[in-house]
């Protein structure tokens, strides 16, 4: 089977693809017959120029950048790699909340710019307790409870929504630190709105690992601006730009997108990618279907 895929992905199981070939999809082709795709844009344009395409094998769990309806009318089908990120996931979504309420980054860039000069302590300094603080988490998936299960070890009261859920306005009033694992789909994207930040406690850290359209972009900023609240941000609306008024605030810590971005996590990804490319191959049922 012909594989075009957007990228090389990491770890061993890559290897077992024997007719790969890397790179964007630009021109028609007409022997391409699956597709990796590493979070882009599969639409009907994309479709268009592979028209002897019969899976469309995505790296990552999520694929709202995947037109799932297009791909199927065509007689495409849709794989991602559902269970073997909660973790990392969930790992980094604990990381931002420290970092961002412990205030890490930016005491470790106090030290490195020499700023640091009274040996007792780097000023007040004060950040913001978790152990034993309300956390709340939108999505209640395997990622939102992988986050639930590591917040016992801070003795947190934990708040969990499902998306769909009349509650979120409550659990927005009430949480110290407010964490997402919703996928971004028509029902999910401006979720936490410019109203719905306004609920917010004041001192409040909000956590995203989800996908940055979940939220509000602008009035976020506008929040954190005020400097009532700090954030933990992995996903933004239109990667890999970051808001301008973002990159100078201290309370907001920002990473690339690389909640799944571990040695292992990525290999197994892989090796999803590639069962489902075999499967495919093979004529045998796909591993991981989108739903
Ligand atoms: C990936 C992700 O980094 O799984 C997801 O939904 O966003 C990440 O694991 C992304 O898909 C790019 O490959």
């Amino acid at each position: 089977m012909k594989v075009l895929a957007t990228r090389r992905l990491p770890g061993p199981a890559w290897d077992e693809l024997d007719d790969v070939e890397i790179g964007p999809v630009e021109t028609r082709r007409d022997d391409v017959e699956a597709l990796v795709a590493a979070n882009e844009t599969v639409d009907e344009a994309v479709l268009a120029l592979l028209p002897s395409l019969r899976l469309v094998a995505n790296f990552g769990v999520g694929y709202d950048r995947i037109e799932v309806a297009a791909c199927r009318a065509r007689g495409v089908a849709v794989t991602n790699t559902p269970g073997v990120l909660d973790a990392a996931t969930a790992d980094l979504a604990v990381a931002l909340m420290l970092a961002a309420r412990r205030r890490l980054v930016e005491g470790d860039r106090l030290v490195r710019s020499g700023g640091w000069t009274a040996p007792w302590s780097a000023g007040p300094f004060l950040g913001r307790e978790m152990t034993g603080a309300t956390l709340g988490i939108v999505g209640m998936g395997r990622i939102g409870s992988a986050v639930a299960q590591r917040a016992r070890g801070f003795e947190m009261r934990v708040l969990g929504v499902r998306s769909r859920e009349g509650n979120l306005d409550a659990l927005l009033r009430e949480a110290d630190v407010v964490s997402l694992h919703v996928p971004l789909t028509a029902g999910t994207a401006g979720l936490i709105s410019r109203e719905r930040l306004a609920l917010l406690r004041d001192g409040a850290t909000l956590v995203n690992t989800a996908r940055g359209g979940v939220v509000d972009e602008e009035a976020l900023v506008d929040e954190l601006l005020s400097g009532r609240i700090s954030a933990g941000l992995d996903v933004f609306v239109d990667e890999p730009h970051v808001p301008e008024r973002l990159l100078g605030l201290p309370n907001v810590v920002l990473t690339p997108h690389i909640a799944s971005a571990t040695v292992e996590t990525r290999a197994a990804m892989t090796r999803i990618v590639v069962d489902n490319v075999l499967a495919a191959e093979r004529g045998e049922p796909l591993p991981t279907p989108v739903p």
